[in-house]
């Protein structure tokens, strides 16, 4: 009888603990803490955003889809598969412990593309590098999701939330430490030394509904909550958190509207409350970064630019456990995957050139109707478009020109100076007095760890 009665007892225990390791997670589901690199070991991350992959399927090349990626805003649409392969070939040779995709995985949200666009990754993660993602603006419930046929345009599938992480299960969600119940945001410990927070600020519920995908983003109330638990257990763990997102921490100069998060500030705070440095970020397809100082603690926000846009470089973030955290940029290699795979294609071949050149050509007609009409000739408007060519290239590299005084005393910058009211003058005087290389960035360990 005594025994039968302790046996009771322990059953009673046990169901009030699992009971209570439910509530625990009520808004999170817990997975197991299991870091790939262990402590101490040097970390690199390979970083890139706005992928804006196409399926194969989704377009015959045509009328259609030529217009749409050549009025578009510069991004290489046409080559988006060949670029995802020379970007492949630079991960199975320089094999990064981590690569980091900070949303707009998809040009539209078609659900075809993702399918694609996750087998690709999952060549990536066979390699031996980790993948992780979060979705952007562009990826659920996408009221503009589209097939190209012909002269035509065609409506295709998209996904809604939970599709984004079945279909991406193996690229962070299903190895998730924990997951937020509020949306698509999840931890992820792919090293004991440093965590990812991976952070889902698109706000696409509404999307059907209103016919249009909402560009701007916001950390959901639920989320800060989630954030705080995240930040306690990696605390309790000794673990650095990074925070990866698609909408900016903060402004990046001119680019806020829709651009930065709508609760910037509040997120700033949280991320400050949780000791993280650093945010990994995407959206305004621009290699730029800004950081904020308050409390006597400096946040840094690495916005990365787009993937299938000029100068198509990547970021690489190292990590080491004496030196901190080091960031610069690189290029993609694609005139090598091209000679390698024996490519005909004398765009992939000298893809440098083709690619500064489209992007010449994307921005030609904007600066000519922005002119047009203001009694330039045709001599002063070319010799304008010559000075913002070469400040845009510049803008997109994110760093200035290597010529900037000589920039500053052409005929064309002297013309824009002076062109009274004109739509891209302050642009063009921002870009030409940004002195600032926004392609490197060391942070040094903060020692409290
Ligand atoms: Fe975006």
């Amino acid at each position: 009888m005594k025994i039968k009665k302790h046996s009771v007892y322990v059953l009673f225990i046990l169901v009030i603990f699992l009971s209570l390791a439910g509530c625990s997670s009520s808004n999170t589901s817990a997975g197991s803490i299991t870091p790939k690199i262990k402590t101490g070991k040097d970390i690199t991350f390979f970083v890139t955003s706005d992928i804006h992959y196409l399926a194969k399927d989704l377009t015959d090349g045509g009328e259609a889809f030529q217009k749409f990626f050549n009025t578009g805003d510069g991004r290489e649409l046409n080559y988006i598969a060949p670029l995802l392969s020379a970007f492949t070939r630079d991960i199975k040779d320089k094999k990064p412990d981590v690569l980091i995709v900070s949303g707009d995985l998809t040009n539209n949200g078609e659900k075809e593309s993702h399918l694609e666009l996750a087998k690709r990754l999952e060549e990536i993660k066979k390699s031996g590098t980790l993948v992780y993602v979060i979705p952007g603006n562009h990826d659920i419930l996408n009221p503009y999701a589209r097939g190209f046929r012909g002269s035509e345009q065609y409506v295709t599938d998209s996904i809604n939330d939970n599709d984004f992480s079945n279909i991406y299960g193996d690229f962070g969600y299903n190895d998730a430490v924990l997951r937020d119940s509020a949306s698509l945001s999840y931890l992820a410990a792919p090293s004991e030394d440093v965590w990812l927070l991976m952070l889902d600020t698109a706000k696409y519920e509404s999307n059907m509904a209103a016919g249009t995908p909402e560009a701007d983003g916001e950390i959901r109330s639920e989320t800060f909550q989630w954030i705080k638990k995240c930040s306690a257990l990696a605390k309790q763990h000794h673990a650095r958190l990074i925070a990866v997102m698609h909408h900016s921490l903060m402004d990046h100069g001119a680019v806020t509207k829709d651009y930065t998060l709508n609760n910037s500030r509040q997120a700033i705070e949280a991320f400050q409350a949780a000791d993280i440095e650093l945010s990994l970020t995407g959206h305004i397809h621009l290699q730029d970064i800004k950081s904020h100082e308050s409390g006597g603690k400096t946040i840094y926000d690495i916005a990365s630019s787009c993937f299938g846009k000029y100068p198509q470089e990547y970021g690489v973030l190292k990590y080491s456990s004496t030196g901190g955290f080091d960031y610069t940029t690189s290029p993609m290699d694609v005139e090598g995957w091209a000679r390698e795979t024996h490519s005909t294609d004398e765009n992939l071949i000298n893809f440098t050139a083709y690619s500064k050149d489209f992007l010449a050509k994307t921005s030609y007609s904007r600066v000519y109707f922005s002119l047009a009409g203001a009694g330039y000739t045709d001599e002063q408007i070319d010799s304008m478009f010559k000075t913002y060519n070469v400040l845009n290239q510049a803008y997109y590299e994110g760093k200035p020109p290597a010529n900037l005084e000589e920039i500053k005393n052409s005929e064309g910058y002297k013309l824009w100076t002076s062109a009274d009211g004109a739509t891209m003058q302050k642009r063009i005087i921002s870009f030409a007095n940004s002195t600032v290389d926004n392609t490197k960035l060391h942070i040094p360990l903060n020692q409290d760890k």
